[in-house]
C-alpha cells in the first residue's frame, strides 16, 4: 500500500478551479465576479446578484428587468407538488420538506423533457419555486389556505410574505434583501461542494440541488443559525452569557455562529448582519438578541479568540423579521440556491468527475469463512 498524506475534511485541497466567488480568508474579503460582498450589500439586490452569479457580470436596467419578470412568471408549484406538500406530516423539518419538494419537482419535471432544464432556465424555476415551497408548507402547519401569487414582489418581499402572509415593510424587505445577498455563494462550501460532486457525475441540475440541501441542513453548515437562536434562549439574559459559554466551552462544546474553516478573521458577512440586527433593534425599540449577541461575542473572543460567522446574526434579523426559527435554514437554501446553481452550470462547463481516493487502514489478507463457521 503507498501511503500519502490525509488531508482531513479536505482542508487546504484546492479541488477545482472556479470564477463565481473568492473568500480571502485572512484580509476577512468576500468577493462575488470581482464585486466585493460590501458594496453589493449596500447598493445590489438578490435579483442582481443572482444574474451575477449565473451569467457572470451585472445585468442592465433591461435584463434585470427580465430576470425579475421571469423568476415571479416561474413560482407557481405544480399540482401534483402542491398535493404532496398537503400530505407531509406537519411536524417534518422544513429542511427535510424542501429536500422533498426539490427532489419531487424533478419528477413532475423531469429534465428530459424540459429544454434548458440544466441550464440558467433550471437555475431560475429552482431559484423562483423555492420560496412557495416553503410558504406552502408553511402555511399547510398553521392551517391558513394556499398562497397567493404576487408576482409584483421582489424575491425577498415573496419570501417574506410567504412565511409571515403579511406586507412587508421597505426595511423589512430590504434587511431581508441583503441576507439573501450575502447567503447566495460562499466558494466551496460543503453544499456547493455537494452540488458539484452531483453534476460531475453528469447528473442532473435538481439532483444537484438535492444533494446540497441535505449537506446545507447540518448544523456544521446551515443549521447553526437555528441553533445561535436556541443559545439565546438558553442564555436569556446578557448578564448570563459569561456563565452559560463558559460552561459550555469547559464541556468542549461548540458555540454556534463562531469558527470558520476559511476566515481566519471576521466574517464580513457577520460585520453587515451585526449592523442590520442592531437596526432592526432599535426600529423595534427591542435590542434584546443584539445585546446578547455582542455579550457572547465578547465571551467566546477572549475565552477562544473565535471570530463570529455569518450564522451568529442571521437567527436573530430573521427572528425580528417575524419568521419562525424552523425556517432560518430554509432561508438560507432559498438564497444559497443561486450560488449553487451558477456552480453546477459551471461544473458542466469544465466537467472532470470528482472523485477523490481514501488511505485505506484496514487489513488485506483476510480469508473468507463460511457462513456456518463464523462465531
Ligand atoms: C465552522 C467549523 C465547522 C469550522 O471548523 P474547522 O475549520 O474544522 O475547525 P476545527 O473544527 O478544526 O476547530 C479548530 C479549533 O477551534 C475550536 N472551535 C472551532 N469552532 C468552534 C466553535 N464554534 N466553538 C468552540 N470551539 C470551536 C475547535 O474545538 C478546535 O479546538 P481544538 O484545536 O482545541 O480542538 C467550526 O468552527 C464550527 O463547528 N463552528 C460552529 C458551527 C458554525 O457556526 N457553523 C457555521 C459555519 S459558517
Amino acid at each position: 500500500m503507498v501511503e500519502s498524506a490525509v488531508q482531513r475534511g479536505l482542508e487546504d485541497v484546492v479541488a477545482l478551479e472556479s470564477r463565481i466567488c473568492f473568500i480571502d480568508g485572512k484580509g476577512g474579503r468576500l468577493i462575488y465576479e470581482g464585486y466585493d460582498i460590501r458594496e453589493l450589500a449596500a447598493r445590489s439586490t438578490f435579483e442582481e446578484i443572482a444574474y451575477l452569479l449565473w451569467y457572470g457580470r451585472l445585468p442592465s436596467a433591461r435584463q434585470l428587468e427580465e430576470l425579475t419578470t421571469r423568476l415571479a412568471t416561474l413560482r407557481e408549484v405544480p399540482a401534483p407538488l402542491r398535493r404532496l406538500l398537503e400530505q407531509v406530516p406537519e411536524s417534518s423539518s422544513p429542511m427535510d420538506v424542501l429536500r422533498t419538494a426539490v427532489s419531487a419537482l424533478a419528477v413532475y419535471e423531469p429534465s428530459e423533457s424540459q429544454p434548458g432544464a440544466n441550464s440558467i432556465g433550471g437555475a431560475q424555476r429552482l431559484t423562483a419555486v423555492i420560496p412557495t415551497i416553503l410558504g406552502e408548507f408553511h402555511r399547510r402547519r398553521k392551517g391558513m389556505p394556499a398562497i397567493r401569487a404576487r408576482p409584483e414582489l421582489s424575491h425577498a418581499a415573496w419570501l417574506l410574505y410567504a412565511l409571515r402572509d403579511k406586507e412587508a415593510s421597505e426595511l423589512e424587505s430590504r434587511a431581508m434583501d441583503v441576507a439573501l445577498i450575502l447567503h447566495a455563494d460562499h466558494e466551496l462550501n460543503a453544499s456547493t461542494f455537494a452540488a458539484r460532486v452531483t453534476a460531475s457525475t453528469l447528473s442532473d441540475l435538481y439532483s444537484s440541488v438535492t444533494s446540497a440541501i441535505g449537506t446545507l441542513k447540518g448544523p456544521l453548515h446551515g443549521g447553526a443559525n437555528e441553533r445561535v437562536m436556541e443559545l439565546l434562549e438558553e442564555i436569556g439574559t446578557p448578564e448570563k452569557a459569561e456563565e452559560v459559554v463558559k460552561a459550555k466551552l469547559a464541556r468542549h462544546e461548540r458555540i454556534m455562529g463562531f469558527g470558520h474553516r476559511v476566515y481566519k478573521v471576521e466574517d464580513p458577512r457577520a460585520t453587515i448582519l451585526r449592523d442590520w440586527s442592531r437596526r432592526l433593534g432599535e426600529t423595534r425599540g427591542d435590542l434584546r438578541y443584539y445585546h446578547l449577541l455582542r455579550e457572547v461575542e465578547r465571551v467566546v473572543h477572549r475565552e477562544k479568540g473565535l471570530y463570529p460567522n455569518v450564522d451568529l446574526y442571521s437567527g436573530s434579523v430573521y427572528s425580528m423579521l417575524g419568521i419562525p426559527k424552523e425556517f432560518f435554514t430554509p432561508i438560507f437554501a432559498a438564497s444559497r440556491v443561486a450560488g449553487w446553481t451558477a456552480h453546477v452550470l459551471e461544473e458542466y462547463q469544465d466537467l472532470r468527475l470528482i472523485r477523490p481516493t481514501a488511505q485505506y487502514v484496514g487489513p488485506v489478507d483476510l480469508h473468507y469463512t463460511p457462513l456456518e463457521l463464523r462465531e
